[in-house]
């Protein structure tokens, strides 16, 4: 099938997350995925395991789409076969710790020598440049130093991260961004480039509104918190499950009150009126709608907790789901707390190919999450991740036109082992 990214071939040298998450995608759009893997593999092959000696879920689920080769990187064949790979190859990505594609003797100024058409997608935790430039980091050090922590969890409580990874999936689909943006100009310019995304800016440009607050501070109170905020306040302060937009919201328990019996309502301004005839119906509170409380939305930002105190009370006669159908009445924006069970068996969750069942050699079957992107005129078939080298053989002749006998002696010189194979005397 011909798909968006189709004739684009990627040598992917990324491990771990941030750099799986952007080439899985472009996978799912076509590409031509070529995972250039250490002899010991991706860390994350045997991290978190499930099942004893098959690839980990941590693996398999970031992997998807790609052919999986070994190569050398300290072994001077390893590198032989890296800079054929370049020549034949769109882009090269990496999410290495600062200064190992330079110790390995490649950097961008190497590579771009070698193929001046290729473009270099690189991850670092924060970028090239700059104070920080050398070192390393993971999800939780992006969360921490791009502005989410601090902004997350409520103001008399520590800092939380949030469960959806926004410092590497985050990271990863800013660098596809990139990465397309590249391509294209590469239409016009005939030119490669390189492609950076600091872990930390990702994190502050997902952390766009809170930056928003922090100025608005300097200028007074902040009307929409739920908790105290003033002028001069200088940091942004945790607000719980406030909206964080113009709108008021917040998480609101239901019946019966099990750790994700709650629903998230936005009290669009709107929406008032029927919310409030609904609540106050049922709650025999027949003028709460023209309650002076709750009367203009300056009026309830000012009385948000009276607010969320009255609509909880209506909440708790019924489950998240009952609820949903009763504001999806009133045209309320709502949504239950969807745990990962409900997810797994959600009917739209299905319908939209969200939770894919797969099979693996080594583990039988399993779920990934699906393509979020939807091409009309790509859509993506998903494919189960490759198990470590399987493709080795196959990308060296297909892709670079190395026959068997010279494979064997590229295997010899130790171009695909952590250690070239010893040679037995006679
Ligand atoms: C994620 C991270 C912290 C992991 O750190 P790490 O496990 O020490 O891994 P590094 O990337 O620093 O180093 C990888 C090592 O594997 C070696 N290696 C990688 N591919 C190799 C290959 N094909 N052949 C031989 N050696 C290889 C490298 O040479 C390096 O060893 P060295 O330090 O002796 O040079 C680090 O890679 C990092 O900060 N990456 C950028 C930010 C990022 O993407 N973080 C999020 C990850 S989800």
């Amino acid at each position: 099938m011909n798909q968006a990214l189709s004739g684009v071939r990627i040598l992917d040298m990324t491990h771990v997350q941030a750099g799986p998450t952007a080439t899985q995608l472009m996978a799912w759009m076509g590409a031509d995925v070529i995972k250039l893997e250490p002899p010991v593999g991706d860390a994350t092959r045997g991290q978190l395991r499930d099942v004893p000696n098959a690839d980990s879920l941590y693996f398999t689920m970031l992997n998807c789409n790609k052919r999986s080769i070994v190569v050398n990187m300290k072994n001077a064949t390893g590198k032989e076969v890296f800079v054929a790979l370049l020549k034949k190859c769109d882009i090269v990505m990496e999410n290495f710790g600062p200064g190992v594609l330079d110790r390995f003797g490649f950097t961008w100024e190497k590579i771009r020598e070698i193929n001046p058409r290729i473009i270099m997608g690189s991850i670092k935790g924060f970028g090239s440049s700059g104070p920080y430039s050398n070192f390393k980091a993971y999800e939780n050090v992006a969360q921490a130093m791009g502005g989410a922590m601090s902004t997350t969890g409520v103001p008399e409580g520590p800092p939380f991260v949030t469960g959806a990874q926004i410092g590497d999936s985050g990271t990863g689909l800013h660098l596809v961004i990139g990465l397309l943006a590249a391509l294209q100009q590469r239409h016009t310019s005939g030119k490669g480039q390189y492609v950076e995304v600091a872990m930390m800016d990702a994190v502050m440009n997902l952390c766009r509104v809170k930056f928003r607050d922090h100025q608005r501070l300097s200028r007074g109170p902040l009307a929409e918190y739920s908790v105290g905020t003033h002028q001069g306040m200088g940091a942004v302060p945790r607000a719980g499950n406030d909206s964080g937009g113009g709108q008021l919201g917040n998480a609101i328990r239901c019946k019966p009150g099990g750790p994700n019996d709650f629903i998230y309502i936005v009290v669009q301004e709107v929406v008032w009126k029927a919310l409030g005839e609904r609540i106050g119906r049922e709650l025999g509170l027949p003028d709460l709608v023209d309650d002076p409380r709750f009367a203009t939305i300056a009026e309830r930002r000012h009385h948000q907790n009276d607010m969320w105190e009255l609509i909880g009370e209506l909440a708790l006669k019924y489950t998240k789901r009952e609820f949903m159908e009763i504001l999806n009445e009133l045209d309320v924006p709502c949504g239950p707390i969807m745990s990962t069970e409900d997810l797994a068996n959600d009917e739209h969750v299905k319908l939209r190919n969200m939770y894919v069942e797969l099979d693996h050699p080594q583990r039988g079957t399993w779920h990934n999450v699906g393509m979020p992107i939807k091409l009309s005129d790509s859509p993506a078939v998903i494919k189960r991740s490759p198990t470590l080298g399987e493709h080795t053989d196959e990308v060296l002749r297909e892709v670079l036109g190395i026959t068997d006998g010279e494979i064997a002696r590229m295997r010899e010189a130790g171009a695909f082992s952590k250690d070239a194979p010893k040679k037995v005397s006679a």
